[in-house]
């Protein structure tokens, strides 16, 4: 077989569900030599000034790629990272974080090469998910005429990662949860990023947004 076509995986033959335990205790021992009180101040509750809405890929893991700890962003992941206003998971999650923890940023974080997006662009079917994926089906339908104009299925791959992240910004935007933060005064931001595998770098979309002005009038809650 040509050396291209053979693709390097991350090798995960030595993860066994018995070392996952023995991990465990690794990890508890560095966390407390590090910091005696590391559990005891985590066990009297969160603060995360961070929702992190991402994609349930492997590689994707909120805490790793940002160097950040437990009790320092709240986390919620489904295939292809999508947002859609009828996800009573996605909702609860949502108003948990801006309600209740109070949180300053909600971030979606799509990634390139995800596996549900090319899925979505293809005609090919997976599976029961090809009806979750169906979301992104619609975020190509809204932008057919730039998609259908990259001739590289990745780069317009690449490009459908962005605007999937950029639909669920929005998307996060035309809750109601999120508007009567907005309309209460509470600071809150909503962010697209995507994370590239293959560097390890996040890039942000700049689609940042912290009130409803910017949506069409039909969206806009009083
Ligand atoms: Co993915």
């Amino acid at each position: 077989m040509c050396a291209h076509l053979t693709k390097q995986i991350h090798d995960t033959s030595h993860i066994t569900y018995e070392g996952l335990l023995e991990g465990n205790k690794t990890f508890v021992q560095e966390a407390l030599a590090e910091d005696p009180e590391f559990f005891t101040k985590l066990a009297n509750g969160q603060k995360p000034p961070v929702l992190w809405i991402g994609c349930a890929d492997s590689r994707v893991p909120a805490n790793q790629i940002t160097n950040t700890n437990p009790g320092e962003i709240f986390v919620h992941r489904n295939i292809a990272n999508v947002v859609v206003h009828t996800d009573m998971n996605m909702l609860s999650v949502l108003d948990y974080a801006v309600n209740v923890l109070q949180v300053k940023h909600v971030i979606v974080v799509g990634h390139y090469g995800c596996g549900g997006v090319l899925a979505a662009m293809s005609n090919k079917q997976v599976g029961l998910i090809d009806n979750w994926l169906r979301h992104i089906k619609d975020v190509y339908r809204f932008h057919a005429k730039e998609l259908d104009g990259i001739e590289d299925e990745a780069k317009r791959g690449d490009r459908l990662v962005e605007l999937n992240v950029i639909d669920g910004v929005e998307n996060l935007c035309k809750t109601s949860i999120v508007q009567n933060a907005w309309k209460n005064g509470q600071e809150l931001s909503i962010h697209g990023w995507v994370y590239a595998l293959n560097s390890g770098e996040i890039t942000d979309l700049q689609v940042s947004c912290k009130s409803n002005e910017h949506l069409t009038q039909v969206f806009r809650f009083e």
